[in-house]
C-alpha cells in the first residue's frame, strides 16, 4: 500500500481567508484587512484606511468564526485526519507589540482545537499566513526592520505555550519564498534597492523562524516544526543549455529559502547572489548560531502548477498565484490560467526530498474554478475531482515508486473561501460550497459538492479508490 497507517488526509485553510469577524472580540486589523476586492489579472493594492465604498473580502470572509462547529463537523464527515489552518496574529496581539495577548482570541483557538480533538482531527498550524498586524506595519514598516523578530517570537512562543498539548505540527511562515516577489508587488525593478529589502526581510524571517523552532524543541520536544514553501517548479523551455541555466537560476531563488531553513546557513551560491546585487544584510553576532540551532523538522509546500523558463524572456502568457511565466505547450490551463501539471507534483516531491531528505507535507493543492448550483441543489464539480485524482496518482507514485517520505495531503480551501490573490469568492477550491458571491451577498449556507463524497471515499480507502 502506498500510504501507511500514519499518513494524514485532510484539507487546508488560512484564518484571514475564512474567519471573517475582523474586528470582533478584540481582534486588531491585519494587513490583508486593508486589501479590497480586485479582478482576475490585477494585483490587490492596499488602502491606507478602510474606505466605505470598497469591499474588503477578509472582513466577513465565510464567517468561519461563527460557523466553525458546523464546518468542522463537515470535515469530520469527509473523514479528515488532519486540518491545516492558521492562527490570526492580530487576533492574539492586536497591534503586534502589545504587552499582553488577547484572551478572547486565545479562547477562540482553544475552542477550535477542542472541536477538532472531538473528531480526532490533527491540527497543523501555520503561525503566520499573510496576516501581519497592520498597526505594526504602520509603526515599524516592513519585515526588513528587526522589531518584527521579537514581535513574532513573542506571538509564536505565546501560542506554543498555550497550545503545545493540543497541536503537534506547526509551520512558521506560509510561502516564505514569496518574499522574492516583493519587487513585483511594489512596482520595483530587481536591483540593489529592492533586493536589499528582500534579503533583509528574509534574514529577519529566518531568524524569527529559527528562534521559534529552537524554543519549541527545547520546551516541547514532541512538537514538529516545519517551514512552508510555495513550490515554483520551473522547467527549461528547451534543451538549449541557456534555457536550462535560466530555469536553474529561477528555481534557486526558491531553494534559497529552504536551504537556509533546513540546513541552517547561507550557501556560497546565495552569498554570491547577494554580492551580485551589492546587498549587505545586517547580521548580528549570534544570528548564525541561531540559524544553525533552529533548523526545521519538515517541509510543507503548496503545489498548483509549474512554469517554464526561456533564456530570453519573451511574452508572458500564463499566470500562477504569484508568478507569471511562459506557456508550456504540453499543459492545459485553469480558468485563472494556472498551468495544470500533475506530473509536476511527483517531480517537485522528488526534487525537494532528494535535496533535503526530510519529511514533506503537501499542504496546498487544488483547482480554483467557478461552480454552479444545479436546479436540484447539487454541485457537479467533476473538473475538480479530475484535477485532484490526477495529482493524487502522482503523489502515490512519488511515495511508492520513488520513496519520498510524505506525511500529509491537505488540499487547499477544503471549504470555499476568499481568494488570496484577488479576493474573489467565485474562485472556489472547496469540497464544501459556501453560498456567497464576490461582494459578500448570500445566505452563508454550506452545501456538499460531488467532490465531497468522492474525497470521503478516497480517505476511507486510504487513497485506493480514486
Ligand atoms: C497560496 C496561498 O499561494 O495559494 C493561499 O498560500 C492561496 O493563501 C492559495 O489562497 C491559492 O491562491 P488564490 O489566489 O487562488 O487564493
Amino acid at each position: 500500500m502506498a500510504f501507511n497507517e500514519f499518513f494524514m488526509w485532510g484539507g487546508a485553510t488560512s484564518a484571514c481567508q475564512c474567519e471573517g469577524a475582523y474586528n470582533i472580540d478584540g481582534k486588531g486589523l491585519s494587513a490583508i484587512d486593508m486589501l479590497p476586492l480586485c479582478n482576475k489579472g490585477q494585483l490587490r493594492t492596499p488602502t491606507s484606511e478602510i474606505l466605505e465604498d470598497s469591499f474588503y473580502p477578509s472582513h466577513q470572509a465565510i464567517d468561519f468564526y461563527h460557523y466553525f462547529k458546523e464546518d468542522i463537523k463537515l470535515f469530520a464527515e469527509m473523514g479528515f485526519q488532519c486540518y491545516r489552518m492558521s492562527i490570526s496574529w492580530p487576533r492574539i496581539f492586536q497591534t503586534g507589540d502589545n504587552e499582553i495577548p488577547n484572551e478572547a482570541g486565545l479562547e477562540f483557538y482553544d475552542k477550535i482545537f477542542d472541536e477538532l480533538a472531538k473528531y480526532k482531527i490533527e491540527p497543523i498550524v501555520t503561525i503566520s499566513h499573510f496576516d501581519d498586524p497592520y498597526e505594526a506595519e504602520k509603526k515599524y514598516g516592513d519585515w526588513n526592520h528587526r522589531e518584527w523578530i521579537n514581535m513574532y517570537y513573542k506571538y509564536a512562543t505565546t501560542i506554543l505555550d498555550r497550545y503545545h498539548d493540543k497541536v503537534k505540527y506547526w509551520m512558521t511562515f506560509n510561502e516564505i519564498n514569496t518574499l522574492m516577489y516583493y519587487p513585483l508587488f511594489h512596482g520595483m525593478e530587481k536591483n540593489h534597492d529592492s533586493m536589499q529589502i528582500v534579503y533583509q526581510m528574509a534574514h529577519n524571517k529566518f531568524l524569527a523562524s529559527a528562534m521559534t523552532v529552537k524554543y519549541a524543541h527545547e520546551h516541547y520536544p514532541e512538537l514538529k516544526v516545519g517551514m512552508m514553501l510555495a513550490s515554483t517548479t520551473i522547467y527549461p523551455y528547451s534543451c538549449n543549455p541557456n534555457d536550462v541555466m535560466k530555469s536553474m537560476e529561477r528555481e534557486e531563488e526558491t531553494f534559497f529559502f529552504s536551504d537556509v531553513q533546513v540546513r541552517g546557513y547561507y550557501s556560497s551560491g546565495a552569498l554570491k547572489k547577494m554580492e551580485s546585487y551589492q546587498v549587505k544584510i545586517d547580521i548580528h553576532k549570534d544570528d548564525e548560531k541561531i540559524l544553525k540551532e533552529g533548523t526545521v523538522d519538515f517541509i510543507g509546500f503548496s503545489y498548483y502548477s509549474t512554469s517554464v523558463a526561456v533564456s530570453e524572456d519573451e511574452k508572458i502568457e500564463v499566470s500562477g498565484n504569484f508568478m507569471k511565466g511562459q506557456k508550456n505547450p504540453y499543459l492545459q490551463v485553469s480558468e485563472w490560467e494556472w498551468q495544470i501539471d500533475p506530473t509536476g507534483l511527483r517531480y517537485t516531491l522528488n526534487q525537494l526530498y532528494n535535496r533535503y531528505q526530510i519529511p514533506l507535507m503537501i499542504v496546498e493543492n487544488g483547482l480554483g474554478a467557478e461552480d454552479t448550483i444545479e436546479k436540484d441543489g447539487t454541485i457537479q464539480d467533476d473538473y475538480r475531482i479530475h484535477y485532484l485524482r490526477e495529482h493524487i496518482k502522482e503523489m502515490e507514485m512519488a511515495v511508492s515508486v520513488d520513496g519520498v517520505e510524505l506525511l500529509a495531503y491537505t488540499p487547499w480551501g477544503c471549504i470555499d473561501l476568499v481568494s488570496a490573490s484577488t479576493g474573489e469568492m467565485k474562485k472556489r477550491y472547496g469540497f464544501i460550497y459556501v453560498d456567497l458571491d464576490d461582494v459578500g451577498q448570500g445566505t452563508f449556507n454550506r452545501y456538499r459538492k460531488k467532490s465531497f463524497y468522492w474525497y470521503k471515499k478516497v480517505i476511507e480507502s486510504n487513497g485506493k479508490e480514486l
